[in-house]
């Protein structure tokens, strides 16, 4: 097996932030929770969202003891918090503090659903037309950004480290910055940002990039992001923008901007695909689907978004079984799309057609002994997922557009047997690091398959943590002293 050559371990990366943080509170601040509470049959239980990056961070808020704050949208999530509206977590073994800001239907409806999920989201995943600019929508999310960061401010006492996450908090770092002129402050933005001309098309690109200004550093995924970034300010702002020290002096501050591409915990992918949990969960799928062990197997998972390209595959499917005959029976294509975003309409339209285009492909080619596409639409549990992955021979990845896309390491990860092929659009921020090896792997191929995967162990997610970090101390002690910034250079 392969293993991480940076050396970054989940230790290692809490070094980094505690190194950043010294006697200061760590403060993470993003949409969603690391911890949700619900009922169930009248009982409150924990729901842990599977996603990498909370997954990723627990572990080093339990060792920074730091504290959380996040929309609160269990059903049982009031319930459990005190008066300062924090619960302590984790349940079983509490270390940190997580601080639960609380939205009305209606902040849900204009912040998340609509400027965030329908301006922000396809303006940055360069879908213009879908942008829905409603004044309703700019002003619910200006109210809740304000709300998340009073919440931060009166979560802590002195200067603290704040690290913002995503494209729903793009104005409250300036809130924050007003009240604490010395806090250090960071952003990571894990969608792509746009050009120019297609950022732009939002209203509002003065008042956004106000808001990631007060940050001092802001990372993306990839230099191209970056980049369009800092064309973005040049063009928008009176900002100066220093392209050789990839930083932004506005408002009396400087903002230093860098890639830091978001990886998974690859050990941890690679010893589930290896587990029992997989194992079982394998041999149960083949029994209940009739997987013919002999057929190729074709594998997408994703939530159902129109970013991710699922209706442009089942059309390349379609060609394929229609093109070549000799594939019917012979390649079964698993889609695991996962509900999302439902009651916005373009998602709620887009998992009607994807539903129906599955039955009619179905219909067309499908045989007493063979079905074309098995659509999963039931939760899979992470070794089952991990298992798909295992045993596929190929895993599609063709997002339309896609800042990072985890799912294709994930998917490298777990061929720990014999290994598949990843087909991985190039329009993916994960193709400036698997690119090259993904368009070279054969399905038979392990030699491909071993560099991919020395990638996605090289640069996981420990890798990140402590190069977003190591790059934080330098601006700070940069900031501190008298001499100017002195954060590590970067390739440009
Ligand atoms: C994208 C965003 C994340 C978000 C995730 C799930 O990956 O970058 O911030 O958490 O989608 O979307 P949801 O709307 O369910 O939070």
């Amino acid at each position: 097996m392969t293993s991480n050559e940076t050396g970054a371990t989940a230790e290692s990366a809490a070094e980094a932030v505690a190194d950043l943080c010294g006697d200061r509170e760590l403060v993470v601040v993003s949409n969603r929770e690391p911890y949700s509470h619900d009922r169930e049959d009248g009982a409150v239980v924990v729901d842990r969202p599977a996603g990498g990056l909370t997954a990723a961070l627990d572990p080093v808020m339990q060792r920074v003891a730091g504290t959380w704050v996040a929309w609160g949208d269990g059903d049982a999530d009031r319930e459990m918090v005190g008066p300062d509206d924090a619960v302590a977590v984790p349940p079983e073994d509490p270390a940190y503090d997580l601080r639960r800001v609380w939205l009305s239907d209606e902040q849900v409806e204009g912040y998340y659903r609509g400027y965030s999920n329908q301006v922000l989201w396809p303006l940055c995943h360069l879908d213009t037309a879908k942008v829905e600019a409603d004044p309703a929508f700019w002003a619910a999310y200006r109210d809740v950004n304000r709300e998340f960061a009073d919440a931060v401010l009166d979560s802590v006492e002195a200067d603290p480290v704040v690290w913002f996450q995503d494209y729903h908090l793009g104005l409250a770092p300036r809130r924050v910055r007003t009240e604490r002129p010395d806090a250090f402050l960071a952003h990571f933005w894990h969608v792509p940002w746009p050009s120019w001309d297609v950022f732009r098309a939002g209203p509002q690109y003065e008042q956004l990039l106000d808001g990631l200004l007060a940050n001092d550093l802001v990372g993306f995924h990839t230099d191209e992001y970056c980049r369009n970034f800092l064309d973005c300010v040049a063009a928008a702002t009176d900002a100066r923008v220093d392209r050789s020290s990839r930083s932004v002096s506005y408002r009396g501050r400087r903002t230093f901007v860098r890639a830091f591409p978001l990886g998974i915990d690859a050990r941890r992918q690679a010893e589930l695909a290896e587990s029992d949990a997989a194992d079982e969960w394998w041999s149960s799928f083949r029994e209940e689907y009739d997987v013919d062990p002999d057929a190729a197997l074709a594998v997408g998972v994703e939530r159902l978004d129109y970013t991710k390209g699922i209706e442009e595959r089942l059309a390349a499917l379609e060609r394929l079984w229609e093109a070549s005959p000799e594939w019917r029976g012979d390649l079964t294509y698993v889609q695991k799309g996962t509900e999302s975003r439902s009651g916005i309409d373009a998602y709620d339209r887009l998992q009607d057609r994807v539903a129906a285009e599955i039955e009619r492909i179905n219909d067309r080619f499908g045989t007493d002994d063979w079905t074309p596409i098995l659509a999963l639409t039931d939760h899979l549990p992470e070794a089952g997922i991990t298992a798909l992955y295992r045993e596929a021979d190929v895993g599609l990845v063709t997002p339309v557009r896609d800042g990072m896309n985890l799912v294709a390491k994930e998917f490298v990860a777990a061929q720990t047997r014999d290994p598949g092929a990843l087909v991985l659009s190039e329009l993916a921020g994960a193709s400036e690091q698997l690119g090259d090896e993904a368009v070279l792997v054969h399905p038979r191929d392990p030699v491909g398959v071993a560099d991919l995967q020395r990638a996605v162990h090289a640069e996981d997610v420990f890798a990140w943590l402590e190069s977003t970090f190591e790059t934080a101390t330098a601006i700070e002690r940069g900031r501190r002293s008298v001499r100017e910034p002195d954060p590590r250079a970067t390739d440009d």
